[in-house]
């Protein structure tokens, strides 16, 4: 018999600047809409990443997933991309992508989820911009 499906996540942390700003408005129209995100100067985040993946625990180890592959695979592939960087202007992923919380997450998304293991798949990114605020993201697939 098949085990049980089951999430796994794993937690994960960066720091990283930004700004919110769109050219295609005034200064006054940006800072309406962003406040202190419209800043010209930049400012930070300490963001909180949790990758939550699902599947069936081995038969073998117990596991859906090795936990140290899955933090070797966020660290490299995401968090030493976004760590102390300067989102519109250092990262490759988010290049000509406007880096607001949300489509940080898509993102990360995109980079993770043809990198699992066979049996494996992404199930969440959730990330955290502060205490407060945060975004979850199911994929592209998510019906509206
Ligand atoms: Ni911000």
């Amino acid at each position: 018999m098949l085990a049980p499906v089951i999430f796994v996540t794993r937690k994960s942390h960066f720091n990283a600047a930004h700004k919110l700003y769109n050219p295609k408005w005034s200064l006054e129209e940006n800072e309406a809409m962003f406040g202190k995100c419209a800043n010209a100067n930049w400012h930070g985040h300490n963001f909180d990443l949790y990758v939550t993946i699902k599947g069936r625990p081995s038969e073998d180890t117990g596991f859906v997933m090795d936990l140290k592959k899955l933090k070797v695979l966020i660290e490299n592939e995401v968090v030493v991309k976004l760590d102390h960087k300067n989102l519109n202007l250092d990262v490759p992923f988010l290049k000509d992508i406007f880096p607001s919380v949300e489509n940080i997450a898509i993102g990360i998304w995109n980079i993770l989820h043809n990198q699992l293991p066979e049996g494996v798949k992404l199930h969440k990114i959730l990330l955290y911009e502060t205490e407060r605020n945060f975004v979850e993201y199911f994929g592209p697939d998510t019906p509206f």
